[in-house]
């Protein structure tokens, strides 16, 4: 949440910020702003609304200033309303900071600085701690820093600068992602790769409670004892490109068209012989063996993806699997031990709720796993293996290539547990393997699925109310669908296990609600017909999704979506290539933004 940058170097600094807020918009956009260095001092520019809107202001109100260092600031307001005030940068006398994350105990430390005569002005957390920072600064910036740490508990990524040191920003994060670069063009840092690849091919993750005092000609990091650190530096394996839309009206829809690559990329390097394998990830099969359990847990389409591994490693490796909402999983003393196995999955890394999951179970001594789409992001680096899936940037906030590349590692994890508990054959497992290696080429075929996509959407795009019903593993794609489609086109969405209608659910099927019913799985095919027909004959506008193998009396539903053919345990990356294309044509047809939904925001770093 909140996007952040900070340059220092030999271009202009206003036009690197807002470019790089641009690239960071989907981290926030309720409001937006900067600061800068001028020969008159710190100068801040900052407004409600879009980066768009902040590019006028500065080209109106700073035409031809020049600056080489600043901050910039895209926000997801938390504390304090959307308003100009609220926005960032906050300067508290000589200090002007960003800031990603919530301060927790803000109200207390405002108390304190109230005893001393010291208001703030905006109703955030985020100025308390510019306060804060500036009560204990007397010339010694990384000094001040340290001590306001130290008051501060929360979240937090800052990029702050001090008014009597030019061309200089230091830089702290505890809990929220910070990663910088230097270049020959001077020295970046941000909340998120995307604003550096663009400037650089390498960067480097400031761990947390470093400081990073950046200028342009070097960042010098130092560890919490003031020793000065070295950090790992990481090649960036993306183009400038990837963070682009290339062509597309929306990186929702040119993610979409990006599965199949993605999941080649994912799956191809674990497909040794003919057989799973993680060895190219240093995943050694230690991790699968002595396990009583697995518990899987992540927060949203990544905990989505969680259901359907559940699903295939209890049917394939008949080990038990638990799948817990991240945020729920850490407050509920949770039973987990050394046999315990906890996978926790996410596209950024960085989602707070997984990371203190993912921390919790390490302190209750479980072997951890992620699967993780950032390299290098704190999920990854707290756990003890990890499996990167590798889907490129994601930009758009509803999750579309992360998904299905996290669907894939759980197939691919699901085949190895399998064939190291002996519950499928060497055979079997090749046999897995050939069917995962041509889900990318159907995923393909589904993108044909466009106009046919369309169509529904414009039919449904009226509704109140939308139900997604499905059985096994259906149902857990149905979660996916309805969460897709509610994000983006704000209409009411209930994914049910088909079954369960009939316990309450029902009574709100009445005449014309849409029902997108999944009937892609054969040993409950019938039962899913004799649901569909219940909800039809209260009046339900049925959108049916089944399987090639299927027939279907044309009486039953609205409209039919014959899937490509694909063996039933495969479908789920076929059928979420056309849940995603349904709420995409509904949001454009509802005219909303398909990118940004109102109130959310891609990396979710705070509880
Ligand atoms: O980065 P993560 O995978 O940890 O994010 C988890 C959820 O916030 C995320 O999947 C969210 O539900 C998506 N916006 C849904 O499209």
């Amino acid at each position: 949440m909140c996007g952040i940058i900070g340059y220092v170097g030999f271009l202009d600094a206003k036009k690197t910020l807002v470019d790089g807020l641009q690239t960071l918009e989907y981290r926030g956009y309720d409001s937006a702003g900067i600061s800068f260095f001028t020969e008159n001092g710190i100068e801040t520019i900052k407004t409600t609304g879009k980066v768009s809107v902040l590019r006028e202001l500065v080209e109106a109100q700073a035409d031809g200033v020049i600056s080489t260092c600043g901050i910039g600031h895209t926000r997801w307001a938390t504390h304090g309303g959307v308003s100009d005030t609220n926005s960032h940068p906050h300067t508290a006398g000589k200090v002007t900071l960003i800031h990603n994350g919530i301060i927790e105990n803000y109200q207390e430390l405002q108390k304190e600085l109230a005893e001393k005569g010291k208001t703030p002005v905006s109703q955030t957390d985020t100025e308390i701690a510019a306060m804060v920072i500036d009560d204990c600064y007397d010339g010694n910036p990384e000094e001040a820093i340290r001590r306001a740490a130290a008051k501060l508990v929360g979240a937090y990524g800052f990029c702050i600068m001090f008014e009597d040191i030019p061309e200089t920003i230091y830089a702290i994060r505890s809990g929220s992602p910070l990663v910088a670069a230097h270049t020959k063009n001077g020295s970046i840092i941000a909340s998120d790769m995307v604003a550096l690849v663009s400037h650089a091919n390498h960067y480097f993750v400031l761990k947390e409670n470093h400081i990073a005092k950046i200028t342009d000609n070097e960042i010098i990091v130092k560890d919490e004892y003031g020793n000065i650190y070295g950090p790992t530096i990481h090649h960036i394996s993306w183009d400038v490109g990837a963070a682009k839309k290339g062509g597309y009206d929306h990186f929702m829809m040119k993610e979409i068209h990006e599965q199949p690559e993605a999941l080649r990329n994912t799956i191809t390097p674990r497909c040794l012989n003919g057989m799973p394998d993680f060895s190219t990830d240093q995943v050694s099969d230690e991790i699968f063996q002595n396990i009583d359990k697995i518990v899987i847990t992540a927060c949203g389409t990544a905990m989505h993806a969680g259901l359907i591994g559940k699903n295939m490693i209890e049917r394939l490796a008949r080990i038990p699997v638990s799948v817990e909402i991240a945020s729920e999983f850490r407050y509920q003393n949770p039973i987990v031990d050394k046999h315990t196995l906890v996978i926790t999955i996410s596209q950024s890394g960085e989602t707070a709720d997984t990371l203190a999951a993912l921390k919790l179970a390490k302190s209750k001594g479980a072997k951890t796993l992620s699967v993780v789409n950032v390299k290098g992001s704190s999920v990854a680096r707290e756990s003890d293996y990890v499996l990167y899936t590798h889907a490129g940037p994601e930009i758009s906030v509803a999750s579309t290539k992360a998904y299905t590349v996290q669907l894939s590692i759980m197939y691919l994890i699901a085949f190895r547990l399998a064939y190291i508990a002996k519950q499928i054959s060497e055979e079997e497992a090749k046999m897995y393997m050939e069917h995962l290696n041509s889900v990318p080429n159907q995923v393909e075929e589904a993108l044909s699925f466009d106009n046919q996509t369309e169509n529904i959407a414009k039919r449904i795009a009226k509704a109140n109310s939308i139900f997604f019903i499905g059985r096994g593993l259906d149902h857990a794609l149905s979660c996916e669908g309805s969460l897709k489609l509610k994000e983006i086109s704000y209409i009411h969405s209930e994914a049910y296990a088909a079954g369960e209608l009939k316990h309450g659910t029902i009574s709100l099927i009445t005449d014309n609600v849409p029902v997108i019913a999944l009937a892609t799985q054969p040993d409950v095919y019938a039962k899913m017909i004799s649901n569909v027909q219940e909800v039809r004959s209260r009046g339900a506008k049925v959108i049916l999704i089944t399987d090639a193998d299927a027939s279907v009396d044309a009486s039953l539903c609205d409209h039919q979506i014959v899937l490509p053919e694909t063996s039933p345990l495969f479908t789920p990356f076929v059928s979420a290539v056309v849940l995603q294309y349904i709420a995409y044509y509904v949001s454009v047809e509802k005219g909303l933004n398909v990118d940004q939904p109102r109130n959310l925001a891609k990396s979710v770093t705070v509880e």
